[in-house]
């Protein structure tokens, strides 16, 4: 029997966005709140400084304004959306899902809409749950969304993690393309078994908001870092290189690789391990921290806008994070770059040049 068209289909980005909220919460900002130093987190993390949201927003706030400009850039309207497949860790609420308030916001009024909890590794599992819905015909435009307002879960008198995490959005929309373009290959593991390494222990079925929870600080994030550092560097080592195995690629044709933004020191071990030359990787965990779902779909917008890809390269994500999930993908990109894309006779400028 011979497959339907649909099952032929490839799957491709063809706009990306991001926002961040204005307030910036510095290394220097810290040093009033935790016993820490601006020395200490520079030396240890590559974070400089991560932005925070105002007290009236929200995730489907940050959600919705980065999913605006993807769509501007892909030039389509909100109604043209079959799908929004929302990353995050921090819904607004846990009912309504976020993707729903979302899908309300933009006016997406045909697209399905749910959230997809895999942590950090949130984007990459929705571009897998994406290229499958595009592939097998059941969507045509899916919207892929990670957003996190981790200040919310950060617990502010702990040092080990209020230094490590920021908030922000970022967006991509997907549409059908050619076989051997877009998406070649996606990688999605989960372990279980890790789930403690990095919890919040308190807030929804297992242990009820109590007292007792709000007084022990149990709706906050907890983590054991020097746990995680080696697994991260491993679990995206490894799965990078099954999904270049997939695509039938090798480390040497990446033209661009975009991590999961946890750690420097972790982004630096893994390009070391995989070989890859330092103009290779891009890195803003200087300006953003640790925006965890949101964290890939912002460095894609930002490398987008800034020219770092043309049609034909070949670019890698990989993320890790809470569960343990952890995931890669490998894209022949197939957009023309935004700064040679004339629009009204005007060049747009490469950073904040397309609405
Ligand atoms: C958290 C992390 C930055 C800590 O770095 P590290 O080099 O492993 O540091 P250690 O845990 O060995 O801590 C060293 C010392 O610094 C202290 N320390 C921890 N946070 C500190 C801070 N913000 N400022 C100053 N000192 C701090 C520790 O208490 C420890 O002191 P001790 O030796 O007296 O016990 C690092 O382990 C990491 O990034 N892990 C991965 C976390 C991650 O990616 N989480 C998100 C998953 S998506």
């Amino acid at each position: 029997m011979s497959p339907r068209p649909e099952a032929l289909r490839g799957a491709t980005i063809t706009g990306t966005g991001m926002y961040v909220p204005e307030r910036v919460l510095s290394n220097r900002d810290l040093e009033s709140m935790v016993d820490t130093s601006d020395q200490w987190i520079v030396e240890r993390t590559g974070i400089r400084e991560r932005r925070i949201a105002a007290p009236d927003q929200a995730s489907s706030d940050l959600a919705t304004a980065a999913a605006e400009r993807a769509l501007a850039m892909a030039r389509l309207r909100a109604e043209d959306v079959d799908h929004i497949v929302l990353a995050t860790t921090t819904p607004d609420r846990i009912l309504p899902s976020c993707a729903c308030t979302v899908q309300h916001k933009l006016g997406a009024s045909r697209a399905a809409a749910y959230d997809v909890f895999a942590a950090c590794s949130g984007f990459v599992f929705g571009l897998g749950i994406a290229r499958g819905l595009i592939a097998s015909g059941t969507a045509d435009t899916v919207l892929v969304i990670g957003v996190e307002v981790l200040s919310r879960i950060v617990d502010y008198t702990d040092r080990n993690t209020c230094v490590l995490f920021g908030d922000g959005a970022g967006a991509a929309v997907l549409r059908p393309c050619a076989p051997g373009d877009g998406l070649l290959a996606v990688e999605m593991h989960s372990d279980g078994g890790l789930g403690e390494v990095l919890e919040v222990p308190a807030g929804i079925s297992l242990n009820p908001a109590s007292e007792r929870t709000v007084q022990a600080r149990e709706h906050f994030i907890r983590m054991q870092g020097k746990k995680l550092f080696p697994f991260a560097v491993r679990s995206m080592e490894d799965s990078l290189r099954a999904s270049l195995d997939r695509a039938g690629l090798g480390v040497t044709d990446l033209d661009l690789f975009i991590p999961h933004q946890a750690n420097q020191r972790i982004l630096d071990a893994v390009r070391e391990r995989l070989g890859i030359s330092p103009e290779k990787i891009v890195a803003n965990i200087e300006r953003y921290g640790n925006t965890s779902s949101a964290s890939i779909p912002i460095t894609l917008d930002e490398a987008v806008r800034g020219g770092r890809l043309a049609p034909g390269d070949v670019v890698g994500f990989a993320a890790f994070g809470g569960g343990a999930t952890w995931g890669a993908s490998v894209m022949r990109w197939t957009m023309p770059s935004p700064v040679d894309v004339r629009r009204d006779g005007v060049a747009l400028a490469a950073r904040g040049g397309v609405a």
